[in-house]
């Protein structure tokens, strides 16, 4: 008896843990696209106008790098405690693969995401190699510009709003 209610007190936190970190995934996604944006408009910005790489200019990427890793972690959260990844579990990955839903929570949304997040961390980190001002904000603008470009191609826009 001791054992079954201890097991649904487990359940029961387990399921409200990851109902928070959801609702984290949610919100903090604003954030991850925001700071993402930022970083790009500020090095189409700069670049076009000759503007000088300044200290703001190197923490406007690094905190949308870390913002980035932190809904990435968050993510793999919410996926492993997801109805999605109970129903590859419970039926395959071929019927999974057949139902649109869950092949985009699956497999698209992870895959794209953390491809976007590897664009970021090997943009941020080719900074250091660039000698000029101007390639500092070119790289900030490639990488992070096609991140973003993946981030939104596959956010659940009709799940989110
Ligand atoms: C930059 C990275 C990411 C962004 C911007 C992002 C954004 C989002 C957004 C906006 C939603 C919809 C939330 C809602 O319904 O209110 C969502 C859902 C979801 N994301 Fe992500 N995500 C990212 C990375 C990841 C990663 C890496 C994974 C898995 C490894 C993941 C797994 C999921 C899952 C499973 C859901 C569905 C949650 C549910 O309704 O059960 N995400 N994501």
């Amino acid at each position: 008896m001791g054992f079954f209610i201890t097991f649904a007190l487990l359940k029961k936190t387990k399921t409200k843990f990851i109902i928070m970190i959801k609702m984290l995934h949610s919100t903090w996604a604003f954030l991850t696209v925001i700071m993402l944006v930022v970083a790009v408009v500020n090095a189409i910005i700069s670049l076009t106008s000759n503007k000088d790489f300044k200290q703001k200019d190197l923490r406007i990427p690094l905190f949308a790098l870390v913002v980035t890793h932190i809904q990435l972690l968050l993510g793999l959260i919410v996926l492993f405690g997801s109805e999605y990844y109970t129903f590859l579990l419970d039926n395959g990955m071929g019927e999974s693969m057949k139902n649109a839903e869950v092949r985009l929570f699956i497999i698209e949304h992870p895959i794209m995401m953390i491809f976007a997040a590897i664009l970021v961390t090997i943009g941020f980190r080719k900074l250091k190699n660039k000698s000029t001002d101007k390639e500092m904000f070119k790289t900030i603008a490639i990488y992070y510009g096609i991140a973003l470009l993946l981030v939104l191609s596959r956010i659940p826009w009709g799940q989110w709003f």
